[in-house]
């Protein structure tokens, strides 16, 4: 591959801003220059500066009046919940009887599933989200088609087959035998192949017997490189179930604990109803939440503290829960998680925003040394955004004093009309139309 230089006004966190928006926690270069080769950024920094230490030779794809920023990290969405956006009328535990579980069965058609993750990849480069942490559906051949259809992409894909062996329709069961098996096969076939990884995903605890949560949990011991992915205390029916099932538990997170899931590279989706041990614990063992504001308002089930989870040192990043959420584009999602924020009494930052969407992502993942932003030897996945995308935007950025103003701009008024473009390693894989 050969070298490959972009223009325009460049943005990237080199860690959380944290409160202020000053200090070495970001560059933003308004005539900038990204250098890519082989995939991967080799010098990012002011254009006349670069390009004349270039030489001639190089070829500029010209973004001038565009930004680029880092492709977006969304840490939590269900593939097979595409179709079951915007289902009106209920909260969380009748949602998933309705709507979610029907939908998911239908996932036992290799050939839906297939249709359904091309769409699913294609969505997410529309939206400029270049890296993602998915859920099938129980069914191991869902999972081959999300990781088939990324791997077709180029793209980074963390994703798992659901296991539920209790409290769901015996069409979506599976046992902790069969999914002990089905995952370590899953494991085998696709973790570390190109750029994607695997994440053990039991559905929840509600979901996953004794016995399935014993399984997962030595899953997790002999393969300690993959990811656990589930969710955690978003609803507060569900948090009072998980304490009946599990009545020797001193909190909803303590069960996961207790069978030994809390570690580096496991996320908790939601995470909303939590105490200061709780925090503690996340903090201790390196395990992250994915905070999922549209899909929390959505279903009705509450506020995230985003400000005391990171006062307390917690690994976050942003997730769309779609179908929960109702959106794809992590834009919309930092919108509603500055609205949640604002409810609590707490400004988030506009860098702050951007943070959360991409390094705070890779992060909590762990792969903030291959992805999050465009530092040189990082992974090219950049998303090309265009302020002027509707009049409205147009005529609000045109009065930004400064790059905070524009990308606040953004957030708000901003969605998939704005990724001009969406770049994985350096390679156009999105070109709006
Ligand atoms: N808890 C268990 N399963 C689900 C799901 O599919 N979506 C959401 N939002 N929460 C869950
Ligand atoms: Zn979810």
């Amino acid at each position: 591959m050969s070298v490959c230089a972009f223009r325009a006004h460049i943005l990237h966190c080199l860690k959380d801003p944290g409160d202020t928006t000053t200090g070495d926690a970001f560059e933003y270069f308004a005539d900038g220059l990204l250098l890519v080769e082989n995939g991967c950024v080799t010098a990012v920094g002011p254009a006349p500066e670069l390009l004349a230490r270039q030489g001639g030779d190089v070829e500029v794809v010209d973004y001038s009046d565009k930004l680029i920023v880092p492709g977006f990290i969304d840490t939590h969405i269900h593939y097979v919940q595409t179709d079951v956006i915007a289902a009106h009328g209920r909260q969380l535990l009748d949602w998933l009887e309705t709507y979610t579980f029907p939908a998911e069965r239908r996932f036992a058609d290799t050939a839906h599933a297939q249709e359904v993750a091309q769409f699913f990849v294609r969505e997410l480069l529309r939206n400029g989200t270049t890296m993602a942490l998915v859920l099938g559906s129980v069914h191991a051949t869902s999972v081959d088609a999300v990781f088939q259809a990324a791997a077709d992409a180029g793209m980074r894909l963390i994703a798992g087959k659901v296991m539920m062996d209790r409290n769901c329709p015996d069409y979506l069961r599976d046992t902790p035998q069969s999914g002990y098996t089905e995952s370590r096969e899953l494991i085998e076939r696709w973790h570390k192949r190109e750029r994607l990884l695997y994440a053990i995903t039991p559905r929840f605890a509600p979901t996953s017997s004794d016995a399935q949560l014993q399984r997962a949990s030595q899953l997790a011991k002999e393969f300690e490189d993959v990811y656990v992915h589930t969710h955690l205390a978003e609803n507060r029916d569900e948090v009072a179930w998980v304490q009946k099932l599990f009545p020797w538990s001193r909190s909803y997170l303590d069960v996961y604990d207790h069978y030994g899931l809390l570690r580096e590279r496991s996320l908790y989706a939601h995470s909303i109803h939590l105490d200061d041990a709780d925090r503690e614990r996340f903090v201790a063992t390196g395990a992250a939440v994915s905070f999922c504001p549209t899909c929390n308002l959505f279903i009705g089930s509450g506020l995230f503290d985003l400000r005391e989870a990171w006062r307390r040192g917690m690994r976050v990043g942003l997730g769309t829960d779609v179908g929960g959420g109702t959106t794809f584009n992590m834009l919309q999602v930092l919108n509603e998680a500055y609205k949640v924020a604002q409810l609590q009494g707490f400004s988030l930052s506009p860098l702050r925003a951007l943070y959360l969407a991409t390094l705070a992502g890779a992060e909590a993942l762990y792969l903030d040394d291959r992805i999050g932003n465009l530092q040189a030897g990082k992974e090219a996945d950049f998303v090309v955004l265009d302020r002027a995308a509707t009049p409205l935007l147009a005529r609000r950025t045109d009065l930004a004093r400064d790059i905070d103003e524009l990308l606040f701009a953004l957030i708000m008024l901003g969605d998939d009309r704005c990724i001009e473009a969406t770049y994985l390693r350096g390679e156009c894989a999105h070109q709006r139309t």
